[in-house]
């Protein structure tokens, strides 16, 4: 079933425009431009904080929803790793929203913690791609992906399917809250239109990230930075390379790096810079130039703008189309997920199966 594909996992990767596409069509409303809901037996605009519980990619998709939700609901969001929110002692008020994501609908440590949450009276929204899972039964608010069947160990096209729901959820919260206006509503409806073709862009430099991965594949250690909804890009870039590579990677919010991770700088450390054109374009840029002046090589994701303006002396530039900052992070987990593919090609491990890991963790 892998067609004509090397793996399954370079299929999942391709197949993004058409799931994301499909996905945001049980989610919006394109003639009213509006964002919809699944019917809810609940009112969405009482609500007064959320909580975001999950592991691993899910984990990043809940930290880039939580600049969603405080943006345009300005609304308070917790966000935790299953496995600690769990065994913490979290403080949750009446009238809150936890909302579990999760491909598999599975993850123990995510089922355990929404089942804490149920019995503490929050009300339970559950993002899965798998709608008959062990999550989906328990939720007051299923939110599915339909990103089809994810063969692949790492995940790809679940994440990003469950950034376009996330999206779609966090303006839809805010229209009830009052937050958002039908107009802004209909701006982030024709923005998360655009994805699907702006992915389809995003694939289309396919060659050049396999160009590029013999210049990866040797390193020891490679870092990925970004700033704001990017930043849990640069987490999930290296989590893919680390798992489907095994080699170590670090992701830092780009102002991060002079407080300790830039003493890792030399020649041999190769830095990812996620840096679309958008407010936050700047301040990165003004982070990579710190990293270049300690010889570290760069590896400048952007835009046709921003690589023009800031991508002389880098390594290499993948350039990106330009996209609403809204949507940036769908697109860019596309680059991401090819360079973590095609390094672990050049280095000829297993992609699907990568050693020690498990499609889904139903134990502790
Ligand atoms: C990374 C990966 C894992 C999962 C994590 C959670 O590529 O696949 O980090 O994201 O195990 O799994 P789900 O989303 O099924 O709860």
């Amino acid at each position: 079933e892998k067609g004509n594909y090397r793996h399954f996992m370079q299929k999942e990767i391709f197949e993004q425009p058409t799931v994301v596409a499909q996905t945001l069509r049980s989610y919006l409303r394109p003639i009213e431009q509006q964002v919809a809901l699944p019917q809810l037996d609940f009112d969405i605009s009482k609500i007064n904080r959320v909580t975001i519980v999950a592991c691993g990619t899910s984990y990043y998709a809940g930290m880039v929803a939580k600049y969603w939700f405080e943006q345009f609901a300005r609304t308070p969001v917790d966000i935790d790793y299953a496995s600690e929110f769990r065994y913490r002692a979290p403080v949750l008020e009446p009238g809150g929203l936890a909302l579990f994501i999760s491909q598999s609908g599975e993850t123990a440590d995510t089922l355990a913690a929404l089942r804490h949450c149920k019995a503490e009276g929050q009300t339970i929204a559950v993002l899965v791609n798998v709608p008959t899972s062990s999550m989906a039964r328990e939720a007051d608010l299923l939110l599915p992906t339909h990103a089809g069947p994810e063969i692949g160990v790492a995940s790809t096209k679940a994440f990003s399917c469950q950034l376009a729901v996330l999206a779609a959820l966090a303006a839809h919260f805010a229209v009830r809250k009052g937050r958002m206006t039908h107009d802004e509503e209909a701006e982030v409806v024709k923005h998360l239109m655009e994805a699907p073709a702006a992915l389809n862009a995003a694939l289309a430099h396919d060659d050049e990230m396999a160009a590029m991965a013999p210049l990866i594949a040797p390193a020891r250690d490679v870092l990925y930075i970004g700033r704001g909804p990017d930043f849990p890009l640069a987490l999930e870039g290296a989590l893919k390379l680390k798992e489907i590579s095994y080699i170590h990677a670090e992701g830092y919010a780009a102002g991060e790096m002079k407080h300790g991770p830039i003493a890792l700088i030399d020649e041999a450390v190769p830095v990812i810079v996620l840096a679309p054109s958008g407010p936050l374009f700047e301040k990165t840029v003004s982070n990579m130039q710190e990293v270049r002046a300690r010889g570290g090589k760069i590896v400048l994701i952007s835009d046709r703008e921003g690589l023009d303006e800031a991508g002389e002396g880098c390594m290499a530039k993948i350039e990106m189309p330009r996209v609403h900052p809204l949507i940036a992070p769908l697109v860019y987990a596309v680059p991401v997920q090819l360079l973590a593919y095609h390094v672990a090609v050049s280095k000829g491990t297993d992609v699907d199966q990568p050693r020690n890991l498990a499609k889904s963790v139903t134990v502790e």
